[in-house]
């Protein structure tokens, strides 16, 4: 079978930050430690007036585009994936592939596109797809763009407002890959779940820690599925990334995949003579008495130099870029696997031919499990990305600026301000269109 999987990828962060322990919290009269210590999170990124999810994706596919020397011909397919859709039926695709032909010779008129549907997962499952299609043999040599952008903002004095982001992540998907090879075992956990849902309404309806008991069940069940199919060990991975929906959740999230990798190996014997071997459902009289023992052995499990080793190799480098932007909905794990293969290039490890087990969940809900290989070539492919001098070019805004651009982006207000910062070479939205269509322009 051809090697299919992301040849390139390109970051693209909202123009403005909030420093949430120095300007939030105060604000909100809570500790700057839940941020940085709970939530694990610095800043949220934030779009600027004139940005939106199909700045920031065309963007992103630009920077992609060019330093990949492509033309709309190389590309046969385009699907973005988002949870901040505009419009119920015109796909963001069509909006980004129009921005992209005002800017390069030729069009997409050939190219799919589309727009991906499943909270934060879809990102990964329009990977899926593109790699799907590349190897049945349908892309007469032409590569995928899939872009997952998002505006993620909740309704302010929401729990969730703690965990904002915005900006987007564009991928290549192509034969013989520079980066990951996207490999065939995957596993799924899947079930009609209320945490996270938008019924016809811009900001979510969110229940935050149901959501976060959803996260971890259903990426139990997708690693009971990739299980199925193959052994896993602790071991296997060089790298773990998670969705980042804040990285105290990926923190759990990791507990709960280390523990369950570990069961029945050598791992689990010899953190046994220091914390006991996990607990079996079959030597308790109840659930409840059950879970209490679970989560002691977690407790006990992560003070473990034999964790701690584990996480600070395979986790921790995913979690850089998600604390100083936030919450990037369906490019979160798609920030997480860059953020660990930069950090690292940056630190002189080698990854060449490594694994990584990619876990991706969508609320709603959905969590997919995956496994990739790391490509010869990726150091260079790596080193391209300019996220750190995008990072630092953010405008920080202040509490009252930031009241102001929430409400700029809100659907059912009409608030009309300055930008914060002045476009530069970059696609901008320009007004609406006479069938309320946004409109585009490319800023010189
Ligand atoms: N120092 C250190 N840690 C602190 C702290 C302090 N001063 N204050 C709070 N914390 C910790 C809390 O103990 C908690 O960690 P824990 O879960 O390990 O116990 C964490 O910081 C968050 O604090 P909490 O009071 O639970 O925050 P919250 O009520 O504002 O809610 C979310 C947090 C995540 C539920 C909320 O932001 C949310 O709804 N987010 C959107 C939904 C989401 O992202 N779901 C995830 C699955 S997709």
């Amino acid at each position: 079978m051809t090697t299919v999987g992301i040849d390139a990828v390109e970051i693209r962060t909202g123009n403005l930050k909030l420093d949430l322990p120095e300007t939030f919290a105060p604000e909100k009269g809570e500790d700057p430690e839940k941020y940085t210590k709970g939530l694990g999170l610095h800043a949220s990124s934030f779009p600027d007036v004139y940005e939106d999810i199909v700045t920031m994706g065309a963007n992103a596919a630009k920077r992609l585009m060019d330093r990949k020397g492509l033309e709309p011909d190389d590309i046969g397919r385009i699907d973005v994936a988002t949870e901040s859709a505009f419009d119920h039926s015109k796909p963001a695709s069509t909006y980004i592939a129009g921005c992209l032909e005002d800017v390069y010779e030729g069009d997409f008129h050939h190219a799919n596109k589309g727009e991906r549907k499943f909270a934060c997962v879809a990102g990964t499952q329009a990977v899926d797809d593109a790699v799907n299609w590349i190897q049945a043999g349908k892309n007469r040599g032409r590569a995928a763009l899939v872009i997952a952008t998002d505006t993620a903002l909740y309704e302010r004095g929401d729990s969730g407002e703690a965990t904002q982001g915005a900006g987007a992540v564009a991928m290549l998907i192509d034969e013989d890959p520079s980066l990951t090879s996207v490999d065939p075992v995957q596993g799924f956990g899947s079930a009609d779940e209320t945490d996270f849902l938008k019924p016809n309404q811009q900001f979510p309806s969110v229940d935050g820690k149901r959501s976060m008991q959803v996260y971890l069940a259903r990426m139990r069940e997708a690693l009971q599925d990739v299980e199925s199919q193959r052994d896993l060990h602790p071991d296997d991975f060089a790298v773990v990334p998670f969705h980042i929906p804040f990285p105290g959740m990926v923190r759990k999230g990791a507990a709960l995949g280390f523990r369950h990798i570990s069961r029945g190996t050598d791992v689990e014997e010899e953190l046994a003579e220091e914390i006991g071997m996990q607990p079996r459902r079959e030597d308790f009289e109840d659930d409840e008495a059950f879970r209490d023992a679970l989560t002691e052995y977690t407790d006990d499990l992560t003070g473990t130099d034999r964790y701690r080793e584990w996480y600070d190799r395979t986790v921790e480098p995913t979690l850089g870029i998600s604390r100083h932007v936030g919450n990037w909905y369906t490019g979160s794990v798609h920030l997480a696997r860059a953020s660990a293969l930069k950090e690292a290039r940056e630190g002189g490890r080698d990854l060449d031919d490594a694994e990584m087990m990619v876990c991706s969940y969508g609320s709603g809900a959905q969590a997919e499990i995956h496994i990739e290989t790391v490509q010869p070539g990726w150091e260079e492919e790596i080193a391209q990305l300019n996220v750190d001098e995008q990072l630092r070019a953010r405008k920080d805004i202040t509490f009252a600026e930031y009241e102001q651009i929430h409400e700029v982006h809100n659907y059912d207000e009409t608030t009309d301000i300055d930008a914060f910062t002045t476009p530069e070479e970059e696609f901008v939205f320009d007004g609406w269109g006479r069938m309320g269509e946004r409109k585009y322009t490319y800023v010189e």
